[in-house]
């Protein structure tokens, strides 16, 4: 092979392009490399204040040349970074052969700012009571309208001396905030500055405004929104709309240096004034409403000098003790525009628009006075069966956006909530919209695209299309249950078992790094971690398979993204939970401290299975990533424990649940599923539970009865036990419960229950029904690791070993898809036709792979040019159990022997 250079791309830092203000313990660094190429070794420079790297620069760090093939998670090695610091760093690699690359382009990062650094000062306007709504019923004040409050808008006007070189805004709210800066909005994100406990740590984001400022005056403004510091949140009706705060503040801190070297710095403090404008209230939950014609045009410009009537001091507080940590996360933004699939007319005049997809975000409405007509817009997932919008399962949340218009054409878009919605119902429409006039703008945390899946089944491409978005639908700063209802809580059941589904579909190695800190912070003083981070004020923790979060989230960000940092960020939360668990169950099985013990939660045939067995296999697991995890960042005498208790946990859950026929207790499909995929049965009653797994499901007539825990290692386990013939028989059931008959049904995401509404009983009880959740669609890891076969050799991570074993079987003839890893794009497909399998799959430079190929005959596997593959001799033991195994490098590669015509 003739030696290739492999220039690094995509150089990132913290999981992110160029961050504007990253802590100091967090600074990582990963690339990609460009090429076909291993890497042999690196050398990673970092220079401060600069942006390019001249030959005479001193670094700050140079890591010399460094012998690892890692391209990811490579922790800084210099002296401390400078907080406020701005970095510029580069690298280059060499191959095997010696070949050394060019250096990569220069990326940067900037240093979290110390909170010694920040002179500004809490401003808002207190609790504004102008603008009550009407009550809803005559006579009878409504409690939620009460509750709601105009956004205020405050401003500040500065003088700049000269031209500006270079400039940083630095923002954050109680609440959220939508920063301006001479008549423009700063920025892309919504909903910021995002949720955590605000009474323990505020995010603030920090935004590059040297274009927007200019010599002589210019105009800072912010917008703030109640968010879900002071505005509604979940479903604890007592704190309505108060859970941190009783009104929203805004911290500012512009930061500025001239042309001339000058420093000027403008914050947040009693020199601002604000007033209430267009926007009535704005809620997260119940909606915003807007009345145009109470708009300040020009109110964050200098030019439109704009009138200072009715603009009044703020209210300013010194800065409290509450940390502000430079976000580790990404943004929400809007992703994506969704025009209408149809949009008609009732007779009563109002237009039902069907955008033919459950999303999450809102409506963009052009439309044109005459002033004073009001547009009212409410939204539902689902119709009912008179053809109107089914709101009952949004249970106290409104979700409602009204506008009164002004005179002449406006864009009509709320700023400070989100709604789940696939219908609209707009009522008051002045004329008949045309195209663009009524459209759903699509918003959620901008966690990339990575995962692609297609096959010749549409309905599974349909599935595949439902779970990314429902994920996408309730990655909102953190993991949602479900977007639309009065919950929207960060719920740890449901994102454990998502959590691997979810980092093949995007790219959530930031917004995970984020909300892992929300996990942490949350975990009580027992040990016990959370149901919800945010906490708020749910007293519950400790939940098997909820609390369990704690460890497997870390985990899966580890496994899938190689990063090593969060492991070693929340090892000491992780210890804790499991001393927490351990101090209840001296005797090794989990029977005590279950806090509301939620178990396999919505099986759809009640909750059969052990709390106790769910308990234990969670906590044996937990162990069992303990010691990957010691394992991984260096902690020997840990991992050795963590074994130690492990075997404990395992023969105490043999003893207690398995008997010697391979039979567990309850004989649940969950209860078999847990057992196996996490090796609690005894070896040699392995293949015996597998098959009793099996007559489980053919009891119960080829369906699933698994809840939430069950569900996501369900097909993985029957494929890895060598059935998957019994996985495509689930995957592709059409009767109630399965994942097609929601389908079947019209279902654009991940349903709540696997009843969410049946022919026979119409909608499932309304108290809890939501039609995007994305927990049952756990089944997604199964499409990526089994079906494509995109997986790592067992005990890797970060994608540097790949496992390529495809699971062809069922009705497919054909899948193929891809996933963008933190070694570079994978790719994978296969197909059967003319009574041969063909699998082709790319390598991405910097990792190897083991190719496992299902064939009749693994002696007649031939590669692309009919020649027997190379590197098959690598594994021969492994010939004649009905796969070829090769090893191969980057690059693509194409198999293809005798189709053993039945599935594995
Ligand atoms: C949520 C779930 C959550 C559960 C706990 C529900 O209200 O929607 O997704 O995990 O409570 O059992």
């Amino acid at each position: 092979m003739m030696p290739v250079s492999l220039p690094p791309v995509g150089l990132r830092c913290a999981h992110l392009d160029n961050p504007l203000g990253i802590a100091p313990d967090r600074v990582r660094f990963s690339w990609l490399l460009d090429g076909t190429g291993l890497q042999q070794a690196y050398q990673l420079q970092v220079i401060q204040n600069g942006r390019v790297f001249h030959p005479d620069a001193t670094a700050t760090w140079d890591s010399g040349r460094t012998e690892s093939g890692d391209s990811a998670d490579i922790p800084y090695g210099g002296p401390p970074l400078t907080p406020g610091g701005r970095y510029a760093w580069r690298v280059r690699t060499w191959d095997p052969a010696g070949t050394e690359s060019a250096w990569s382009d220069s990326a940067t990062f900037e240093v979290e700012l110390d909170q010694a650094d920040w002179t500004a000062s809490w401003i808002g306007l207190g609790a504004l009571r102008e603008h009550f709504g009407p009550p809803s019923q005559p006579g009878r004040p409504d409690p939620i309208a009460m509750a709601l409050r105009p956004a205020p808008h405050l401003r500040r006007s500065f003088t700049l001396a000269g031209p500006v070189a270079a400039a940083r805004l630095h923002v954050t709210a109680l609440g959220l905030y939508e920063a301006r800066l001479n008549g423009h909005r700063v920025g892309d994100a919504y909903l910021s500055p995002g949720w955590t406990d605000y009474d323990q740590r505020v995010l603030y984001q920090s935004y590059d405004v040297t274009g927007l400022l200019r010599e002589g005056e210019n105009v800072l403004g912010a917008l703030l929104g109640d968010g879900w510091y002071c505005g509604f949140v979940g479903f604890d009706a007592k704190r309505a709309g108060g859970h941190y705060g009783g009104a929203p503040e805004l911290l500012a801190q512009l930061d500025v240096t001239l042309a001339d070297g000058t420093d000027v710095r403008v914050v947040s403090d009693d020199e601002w004034t604000g007033r209430s404008g267009a926007i009535q209230h704005a809620d997260l939950l119940m909606g915003e409403r807007h009345d145009l014609r109470l708009a300040l045009p020009g109110w964050d410009s200098p030019d439109a000098g704009s009138d200072e009537a009715g603009w009044r001091p703020v209210l300013c507080r010194p800065r409290d003790g509450r940390a502000l940590v430079a976000d580790p996360g990404v943004p929400v933004r809007v992703t994506d525009e969704v025009a209408p699939v149809s949009v008609s007319r009732s007779a009563g005049g109002t237009l039902l628009v069907d955008f033919g997809q459950n999303l999450t975000g809102w409506l963009r409405i052009r439309a044109k006075g005459p002033a004073g007509a009001s547009i009212a817009v409410r939204h539902a997932e689902v119709l009912d069966a008179d053809g109107r919008l089914y709101t009952e399962n949004l249970r106290t949340a409104r979700q409602a956006d009204s506008y009164v218009l002004a005179d002449g054409p406006a864009v009509l878009e709320p700023h400070f909530t989100v709604h789940g919605f696939r219908y609209a119902e707009v009522t008051g429409y002045p004329g008949e919209p045309g195209p663009g006039d009524i459209v759903a703008r699509v918003a959620h945390s901008d966690t990339p695209a990575a995962g692609t899946f297609e096959s010749s089944e549409p309905w599974l491409d349909q599935l595949f299309r439902n779970i990314d978005w429902g994920q996408r639908g309730n990655f909102i700063s953190v993991p949602t249950d479900c977007p639309q209802r009065d919950e929207r809580l960060g719920w740890l059941g449901d994102a454990q078992i998502f959590a691997r589904t979810a980092c093949y579909n995007r790219d959530v190695a930031a917004f995970f790094a984020k909300w892992l800190d929300d996990v942490t912070e949350a975990q009580l003083p027992s040990g016990a971690f959370p149901d919800i981070a945010p906490r708020l004020n749910f007293p519950g923790a400790g939940a098997p398979a909820w609390g369990d979060a704690g460890v497997i989230v870390p985990w899966t960000a580890w496994k899938m993204y190689g990063d090593r940092g969060i492991l070693e960020r929340h090892f000491g939360a992780m210890t804790a939970w499991m001393d927490f668990i351990e101090r209840g169950n001296p005797d090794y099985l989990r029977s005590r401290e279950l806090g509301h013990s939620y178990n396999d939660w919505l099986s759809p045939h009640g909750d059969e299975t052990p709390h106790a067995l769910v308990g234990t296999a969670y906590w044996a697991h937990d162990a069992a990533l303990m010691a990957e995890i010691a394992d991984a960042i260096g902690r020997d005498d840990d991992a050795a424990r963590y074994r130690e208790l492990r075997a404990k946990i395992g023969a105490a859950f043999a003893d207690a649940f398995v008997d010697a026929a391979g039979h567990l207790a309850s004989g649940t499909q969950t209860a078999y599923v847990l057992g196996l995929h996490l090796e609690l049965i005894p070896e040699e009653s392995r293949a015996a539970a597998a098959g009793h797994l099996v007559a489980a499901i053919r009891a119960a007539d080829w369906h699933l009865t698994t809840g939430f825990v069950g569900v996501g290692y369900l097909l993985p386990v029957l494929s890895s036990a060598g059935h998957t013939d019994a996985a495509y028989r689930l995957l592709a059931q059409r009767t109630f419960p399965s994942w097609r008959y929601m389908i079947d049904q019209g279902a654009t995401t991940i349903w709540e229950r696997w009843d969410g509404w049946s022919q026979e009983h119409g909608f499932q009880s309304a108290w809890m029904n939501s039609f995007n959740h994305y927990s049952l669609g756990s089944v997604g890891e199964w499409l990526y690791r089994f079906v494509l076969g995109i997986d790592q050799e067992p005990g890797t991570a970060g994608f540097g070993r790949l496992l390529l074993r495809p699971h062809p079987g069922g009705p497919l003839h054909r899948a193929q898809g891809s996933y963008q890893s933190a070694r570079g794009l994978i790719r994978a497909g296969w197909e059967r036709a003319d009574g041969r399998f063909t699998y082709r799959v790319e390598v991405p430079a910097g990792a190897v792979a083991s190719v496992r190929v299902p064939s009749a005959d693994p002696a007649q596997v031939r590669d692309a040019a009919g020649e027997p593959p190379a590197g098959v001799a690598e594994f021969p033991g492994l010939a004649g159990v009905g796969e070829a195994v090769f090893a191969v490098g980057p690059g693509g590669h194409e198999f293809s022997g005798p189709d053993s015509q039945h599935s594995r």
